[in-house]
């Protein structure tokens, strides 16, 4: 029930690459603020948070100190929605079920099953990776020999998203000279999300000095455009996220050209 909940969030909620926000997703966010404060934890958490486990087994109470500060835990997806079992036991084998780590064939973290887990709340992403020769490589290769799934560049449990100082490193671990596998694409992806500084840049100065009214019309255009930009980014079709990039930059600086010639127009009036 909690991942059908998120699914409408989901795709109700523009963010922009690297972090931002969209201002309409503010609201909801508030709106959902009530039910959240008021919904009972997981058996998973009432168990894992106990800090006993601290001193007998520090690595796995680390990872639900890694959950506890994620994104994830602010949107209140919790641990069965990735690794499944159930979250109504207080039994830890009943909990737990057939296998709940990566290891486990069945658990929703084991590597080859983790497009499919992020995918119930992340579809569209999901549909876009789906078209990548990542994904082919993932359904393709034995747990060993990996190609990039979601948990590769985001991370697992506290995920995080991927800036123009981070990305070259995140590729080039598998696109380097030794391993002979396109080795420009590390150079490429830093040089898109290069871009990005300007478009938040941009979109910051729209939002502050925009009408309400006209940025409304602006920003639902706009926010379209860089969530379909996020699906794009996920088949690594690099020519076509470069035009969907530069596109998005050229728009946003053409509204900040025209906002700023509007401003200096109103200033040189007022000195006459
Ligand atoms: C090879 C690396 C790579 C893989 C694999 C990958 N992503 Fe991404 N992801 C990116 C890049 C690059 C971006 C766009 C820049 C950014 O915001 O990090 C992104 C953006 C995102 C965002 C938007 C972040 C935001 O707030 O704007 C989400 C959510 C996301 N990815 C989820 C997924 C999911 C789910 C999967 C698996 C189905 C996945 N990613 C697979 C690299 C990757
Ligand atoms: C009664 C307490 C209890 C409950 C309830 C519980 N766990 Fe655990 N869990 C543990 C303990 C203790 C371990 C350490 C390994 C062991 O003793 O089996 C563990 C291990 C794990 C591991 C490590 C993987 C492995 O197999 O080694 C994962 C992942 C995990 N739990 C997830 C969950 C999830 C998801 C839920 C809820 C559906 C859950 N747990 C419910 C106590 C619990
Ligand atoms: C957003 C999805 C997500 C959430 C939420 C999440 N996990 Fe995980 N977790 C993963 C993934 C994916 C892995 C596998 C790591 C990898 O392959 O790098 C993992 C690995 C683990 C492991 C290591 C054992 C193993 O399988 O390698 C433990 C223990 C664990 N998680 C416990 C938890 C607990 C406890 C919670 C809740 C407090 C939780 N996780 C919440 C996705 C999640
Ligand atoms: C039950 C629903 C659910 C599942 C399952 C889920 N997510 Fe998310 N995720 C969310 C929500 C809700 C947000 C916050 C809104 C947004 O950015 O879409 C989010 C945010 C993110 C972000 C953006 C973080 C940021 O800092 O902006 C990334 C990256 C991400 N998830 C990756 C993953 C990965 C990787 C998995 C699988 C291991 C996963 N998610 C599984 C619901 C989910
Ligand atoms: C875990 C390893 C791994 C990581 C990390 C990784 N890739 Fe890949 N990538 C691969 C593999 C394997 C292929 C398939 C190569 C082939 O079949 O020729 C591939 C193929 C590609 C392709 C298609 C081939 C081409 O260049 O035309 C692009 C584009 C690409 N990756 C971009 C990226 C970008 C951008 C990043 C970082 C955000 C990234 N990759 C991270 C393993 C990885």
């Amino acid at each position: 029930m909690r991942g059908q909940r998120f699914k409408l969030q989901c795709v109700s909620r523009g963010a922009l690459p690297g972090g931002v926000l969209v201002v309409s997703s503010i609201v909801l966010l508030l709106s959902t603020a009530g039910a959240l404060a008021s919904q009972d934890p997981s058996s998973c958490v009432v168990c894992h948070r106990d800090p006993d486990l601290l001193v007998t087994n520090k690595k796995l109470y680390d990872y639900f100190k890694q959950w506890q500060s994620s994104v994830h835990q602010q949107e209140d997806v919790s641990c069965e929605d990735c690794h499944g079992g159930n979250a109504e036991l207080s039994d830890k084998k009943a909990a737990h079920g057939e296998g709940i780590g990566g290891a486990a064939k069945s658990s929703g973290v084991n590597f080859k099953n983790i497009p499919k887990t992020c995918g119930e709340c992340h579809d569209e992403i999901l549909q876009g990776f789906r078209k990548s020769a990542h994904f082919e490589h993932v359904a393709a290769e034995e747990q060993g020999d990996q190609g990039p799934t979601c948990v590769t560049c985001h991370g697992s449990i506290n995920v995080d998203v991927l800036d123009v100082t981070s990305i070259g490193k995140s590729c080039a671990r598998c696109h380097n000279e030794e391993s002979d596998n396109h080795p420009e694409n590390p150079e490429k992806a830093t040089a898109i999300l290069n871009k990005f500084l300007s478009i938040h840049r941009f979109y910051r100065y729209i939002t502050v000095r925009a009408e309400p009214a006209e940025a409304k019309a602006f920003f639902r255009d706009m926010d379209q455009r860089l969530e379909a930009l996020t699906v794009t980014w996920h088949t690594f079709d690099l020519a076509k996220i470069t035009e969907e990039t530069e596109e998005v930059l050229s728009r946003l600086k053409a509204k900040r050209d025209e906002l700023r010639k509007s401003r200096s127009e109103s200033k040189s009036e007022n000195k006459e």
